[in-house]
Formats: C-alpha cells, structure tokens, sequence
C-alpha cells in the first residue's frame, strides 16, 4: 500500500510516499481503506522527533492519528463507512484499528470533513469535560479558530455556556461565526479580555495565553491548557486526557449531521502532497483542519 512515511527524524521534506506492507485485520479489528486522514500539529511534533509517551514506533513511521474510510476487512461488514481514531498510522491507503475504535460515518459528511473530524472534536468535547464548564459560565477560548477550538466554542455554547475566542484579526469573523465574542490576541489582550468575566479557560496556544489565564481564574481547576504539559504539572492546571471512544465520536458526528456542530475543512491536499500540509500546519495559523485525501 502506499502510505505517507518518513525514515528519519526532520522537516516536513523527510515525508515521502513509500509502499508498505498492507496491514490485515486480527480478531476484533477492522481494515479500513482509508479515504481521508486529518493533519495535527501532533504530528509535525512526530516527523521532528517527538516520541510520544507510552507508544513504541517502529520505522519507517507513519503520521496521522485520525482517518475516515471503508470497512474492507473484519468486525464490520464490509462497505461500511466510518470515521475513526489510532496513534499514529493513519495516513495510509489502509489501517487496522480494533473495531471499538471506529464508528459509522453519517451519509451527509463528506469525507473530507470526516477524515479531520475525530481529534479536534474529541479534544474539545474531552477538555470541555475535565473542566466541568457549566450553562451560564463564560469560558475564554485561546486559539479558538484552530481545529481544536472551532469544536471547543461550538460545544460550549451548546452546553449553554458563553464563549470568548482569541484569534488573529483575519479570523475574528469566523469566531464570531461559531458563536463566540471575538478577540484579537497580542499586546493588551488581558485590558480586552478582562472586563468579560472569564469563569473558565480551555488554552490551546500556551505562553503568554497560559499567563494570561492564570491571572483571570484564581481556580486551576478552572484551566485546562493542550499545549504545556510540563508547566500544567507546576501550575496546577489541567492537562487533556484521554477519553477518546466511539460513543464519543458519534455523539459528535450526530451533532455535525443534525447541523448544530459546523467544520470547516481548511484545505484538502492529496496524499502525495503531505509535505505541503506538514508546512501549512507547522505555520501554527490558519482556520479549521486540514486534511490528505486518498483516491
Ligand atoms: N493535548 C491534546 O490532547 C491535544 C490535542 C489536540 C491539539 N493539541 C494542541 O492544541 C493546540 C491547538 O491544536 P489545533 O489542532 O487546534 O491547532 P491548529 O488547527 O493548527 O490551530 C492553531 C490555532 O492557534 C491560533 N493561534 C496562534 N497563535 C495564537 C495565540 N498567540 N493566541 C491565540 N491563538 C493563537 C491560530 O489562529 P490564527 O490563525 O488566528 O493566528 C490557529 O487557529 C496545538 O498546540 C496542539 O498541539 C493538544
């Protein structure tokens, strides 16, 4: 199969497409030939020479944490379309996941949007949990046009929460779009942020945004951030967990089929372009997902 791969450590330039042996399903799994396969900084991280914890990978190592395609092999009947979750491995023509990890695609998304769909959404909906936001509060979004965010902000004010969403001026529309109060990050954000009563805060830009928030929520219980973990430990703020499951997943996907929870797929490359993606999200802006596409 061909798969986007790289042999060493580097640049996005280290990606290549290398053919790969195809995986095939054991007892409880399934082989899906993937479709679509969304693009984290996560796994830019990977390519550089990030070793995630608890995860032994071989070479040549394969990006991509989320993907959406056809059951071909196993538990699923054959011709099923899914979008589903893994570590790593996912930007490949195919994937073998066990089939708990996987669940029915809804017919009206498109595999685009599917392929992209699992981690920013699951990250949201995980984080929004593990702070307890309630109806009523007010949680301020760092980095609320991202991938991450788009789906933090929308589920937010689904659970009857207000939402302020940081971005850069050239997405203060498109926050606003998701339901937010929209506020340009950079000097003299805390003098725009403060006066809108933040009770909690979901940090998905670290630095300054993890500052900042520290001195808007005296509880730290009250602040989650994605992007420090090594200070999280010091500060006494919280970490993501996991918590990712198909139950999860396809209360999300239930969410985007009934049009309450909207995605924005920010550009679509084919799979031989990866490197261009890796470029694209190492630049740490831009709106919504991007995703590699797989004929
Ligand atoms: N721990 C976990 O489980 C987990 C899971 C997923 C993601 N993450 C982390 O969470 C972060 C966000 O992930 P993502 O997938 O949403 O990334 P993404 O799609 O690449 O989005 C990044 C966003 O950050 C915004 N941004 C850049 N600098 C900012 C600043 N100083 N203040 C506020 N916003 C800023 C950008 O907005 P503009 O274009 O407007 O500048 C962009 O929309 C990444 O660091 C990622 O590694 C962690």
């Amino acid at each position: 199969m061909k798969a986007v791969a790289f042999t060493e450590f580097g640049g996005p330039e280290v990606l290549r497409v290398l053919d790969l042996p195809e995986p095939h399903a054991g007892p409880g799994e399934v082989r899906v030939r993937v479709k679509a396969a969304g693009v984290q900084p996560y796994d830019a991280a990977v390519r550089a020479g990030w070793e995630p914890p608890g995860l032994v990978l071989g070479w040549p190592r394969v990006p991509g944490n989320e993907f959406a395609g056809v059951v071909d092999e196993g538990e699923l009947e054959a011709g099923t379309e899914v979008l589903g979750f893994t570590a790593v491995r996912a930007a490949a023509e195919y994937i073998v996941v066990p089939a708990s990890d996987v669940t029915p695609k809804p017919p009206e998304m498109p595999w685009e949007v599917a392929g992209g769909f699992t981690a920013g959404t699951q990250t949201a909906s995980i984080a929004l949990e593990a702070l307890k936001l309630r109806a009523g509060e007010t949680l301020l979004v760092h980095g609320a046009a991202g991938s991450v965010g788009t789906a933090a902000v929308q589920l937010a004010r689904l659970a009857g929460a207000e939402v302020v969403g940081t971005a850069s001026a050239s997405n203060q529309d498109y926050v606003r779009s998701l339901g937010a109060t929209a506020v340009v990050y950079g000097e003299g954000l805390k003098e725009r942020v403060a006066p809108l009563g933040v009770d909690v805060v979901l940090d998905g830009a670290g630095g300054e945004a993890l500052d900042l928030s520290l001195e808007l929520v005296k509880d730290r219980s009250r602040i989650l951030t994605l992007v420090e973990h090594e200070r999280a430990a010091e500060l006494g703020v919280l970490v993501s967990k996991s918590g990712r499951s198909a139950a999860r997943l396809a209360e999300l996907a239930a969410l985007y089929a009934k049009g309450d929870l909207r995605f924005h797929v920010r550009r679509a490359y084919p799979y031989t372009e990866a490197a261009a993606a890796h470029r694209e999200i190492e630049t740490g802006h831009g709106r919504g997902k991007i995703v590699l596409t797989f004929p």
